[in-house]
């Protein structure tokens, strides 16, 4: 797809760059930032936006968040790298901070999202012969169709989506796919006494904010206890306030054996990912069998500690709520003919664009970026809006109004 815009000579040289000498692995909006803020970021011609990406859902606590850049700033100066080979003092902290937040026994640190899910899956197998008594290598896990947890091979593994999986192959065995959304299905697939978790994200956000009906994580989590599997979360992108509560999960306060974390653990400063579980699970990997070399890092821990703290202390979950139902009845109220729904939780929000139609999904993402807010569309006709959950009401009908000025154009 061609952008239709025109751009500067200055803007050009920085994308003309990126497609010389990196790999084309992404096709981004033709913007190139070089500065964020809170809710805003900037380009090299120092033009403005209002950021409705962030980072995937990374950057919850607004671009350079004062305090995580302090506590960045502070441990960079002291201590970034130790290995697990050695004890650092910050690692327990951490640890002792983060399971008390989730109310798990144990953690265990990881840098990326996609490796916290493989470690999570690592986990569940060895759950399933150490304590369910699954034979040797018989080990199932149960996914969801439409699921997005990276772009490992394991997580190309259960992909859905042939551009995530085509010609990547072979792919990983044990895996077994059953529709979203559907506890018929997970029930028949729990008959089967090797599965030992299911693993899917209580709102599927790449596939375009797919949300559940109401009761489904009850259901999923009644289902596991009952057929002895593992209830694995995905929270990488629906948790840390971003729905309107810490986790997805909480909307009916269920509880994962075992949950995942990445992206807004460190506010989008660096990889910073986590996977919780009790002692049942956890403990079944003993040294040796299973690590990383930047996994809890100190420079890591004091990130994600204040990266935390600041999610609590400045109420982010109530906002999130709050500003999020004010977003869907301001973009319901635009009745547009291009809009066939908008959908979300919190801030966790997209639109369906009307007859299945990339072209005017990219056009309206472009016309979003002439007009001042940054967003991108995901599978095609959907386009996510997920800004920095400290955004206020004056800036989401800000907000509100460049979406309107901008659907005028297609
Ligand atoms: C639900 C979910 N899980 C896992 C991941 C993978 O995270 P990362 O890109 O940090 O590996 C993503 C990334 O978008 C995600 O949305």
């Amino acid at each position: 797809m061609q952008s239709s815009i025109s751009l500067t000579e200055q803007t050009q040289y920085y994308i003309d760059l990126e497609q010389k000498f990196g790999a084309h692995n992404y096709h981004p909006i033709p913007v190139v930032l070089n500065r964020g803020k809170g809710v805003f970021v900037w380009d090299v011609e120092d033009k403005k936006y209002y950021d409705f990406l962030s980072g995937y859902s990374a950057v919850n606590q607004g671009h350079c968040h004062p305090l995580i850049i302090a506590a960045l700033t502070e441990q960079a100066q002291k201590l970034t790298l130790t290995s697990r080979a050695f004890h650092n003092n910050l690692l327990g902290e951490y640890e002792q901070m983060i399971t008390t937040y989730f109310g798990y026994n144990k953690v265990l640190p990881m840098n990326t999202g996609v490796e916290a899910g493989e470690t999570a899956i690592k986990l569940a197998r060895r759950w399933g012969y150490k304590v369910k008594g699954i034979e040797a290598n018989q080990a199932k896990i149960i996914f969801a169709t439409g699921n997005f947890w990276g772009r490992t091979l394991a997580a190309i593994s259960s992909s859905t989506d042939p551009s995530s999986y085509e010609n990547f192959g072979p792919f990983m065995p044990g895996f077994e796919l059953i529709a979203y959304n559907d506890l018929d299905a997970l029930e028949s697939a729990l008959q089967d006494k090797n599965v030992a978790g299911f693993m899917f994200e209580p709102i599927q956000g790449e596939a375009g904010v797919v949300v559940p009906d109401e009761g489904y994580l009850t259901g999923v989590r009644n289902l596991c206890t009952q057929y002895n599997v593992l209830m694995i979360a995905d929270e990488i992108q629906t948790g840390l306030a971003r729905t309107g509560k810490m986790l997805a999960c909480d909307h009916e306060n269920v509880r994962p054996d075992i949950l995942i974390l990445g992206k807004a653990l460190s506010g989008g400063i660096l990889p910073i990912s986590a996977v919780l579980a009790d002692d049942e699970i956890m403990l079944t990997i003993q040294p040796g069998e299973h690590g990383s070399t930047y996994g809890g890092n100190p420079l890591a821990c004091a990130v994600a500690m204040t990266a935390l703290q600041v999610i609590k202390d400045e109420k982010m979950e109530d906002n999130a709520e709050a500003m999020g139902i004010l977003f869907r009845d301001e973009i319901k109220k635009l009745n547009s003919p291009f809009i066939e729904l908008i959908r979300g939780k919190g801030l966790l929000n997209a639109i369906v664009i009307k007859q299945n139609n990339p072209e005017a999904s990219w056009a309206l993402c472009l016309s979003l970026k002439e007009n001042g807010l940054l967003a991108k569309p995901t599978h095609g006709d959907k386009i996510r809006f997920a800004p920095p959950l400290i955004i206020n009401q004056e800036q989401i009908l800000e907000a509100v109004r460049i979406i309107e000025k901008s659907l005028a154009t297609l």
